[in-house]
């Protein structure tokens, strides 16, 4: 039997293969159908591996990569918040879903009220908070559904699974600056052991 991960894996390549690449994609359609999916790997998440439930070696949040897509079109991280850690308010800009694995991950759901749509002069209003338990899952969709901010409200460590669109290096990423209404760029960077960060690029 395949492992739960390439199972997901698999599941997600069949979904995408049925759509057209690139920016014609339907998002809301494919994370419908990529729904069971994530269902599925939350009733075999308990195979996954100690090394991907594990905090950064300083102990800090961190993400590991768990699949990349060979035509480029997603990812698999799973993401772990030890208690306390957060990962700061930032947006996506195309689809992702999230499974909640194990602890809470407490994620706030942001709105842009300034009618915009560059990086600056960028206003987000809170919309809502829900925490997570194991089981759950929640998407992220543009432009509405994009932008929140995920906390480890308990005291153990928060594990969730992600599929997100594109590959680490390429998926878009931004962190409001909540200070001087910016989104700045959040690149996932890729570091040794396969684990990712993403990292507030000043300019
Ligand atoms: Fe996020």
């Amino acid at each position: 039997m395949q492992d739960a991960v390439s199972e997901l894996a698999g599941s997600v390549e069949a979904v995408l293969d049925g759509q057209p690449d690139g920016p014609e994609i339907d998002e809301a359609a494919a994370i419908a159908e990529l729904w069971p999916a994530m269902e599925r790997f939350l009733e075999r998440a308990d195979e996954l591996p100690d090394d991907a439930r594990a905090p950064n070696t300083d102990g800090g949040a961190i993400g590991h990569l768990l699949h990349a897509d060979a035509r480029e079109r997603f990812h698999i991280l799973s993401v772990v918040f030890p208690p306390g850690t957060s990962s700061g308010i930032h947006e996506h800009g195309c689809w992702g879903i999230i499974g909640y694995v194990a602890g809470l991950d407490e994620e706030t759901r942001f709105r842009r009220v300034d009618g915009g749509t560059g990086d600056d002069e960028v206003v987000l209003e809170e919309l809502e908070r829900t925490v997570h338990e194991p089981g759950t899952i929640s998407r992220l969709l543009p432009p509405d559904e994009m932008h929140h901010r995920v906390r480890n409200p308990g005291d153990v460590d928060g594990v969730s699974v992600h599929v997100l669109c594109k590959l680490p290096e390429s998926h878009p990423h931004k962190f409001w600056d909540r200070d001087h209404h910016r989104l700045l760029p959040f690149p996932f960077r890729v570091l040794p052991g396969n684990r990712v960060r993403a990292e507030v690029e000043l300019d």
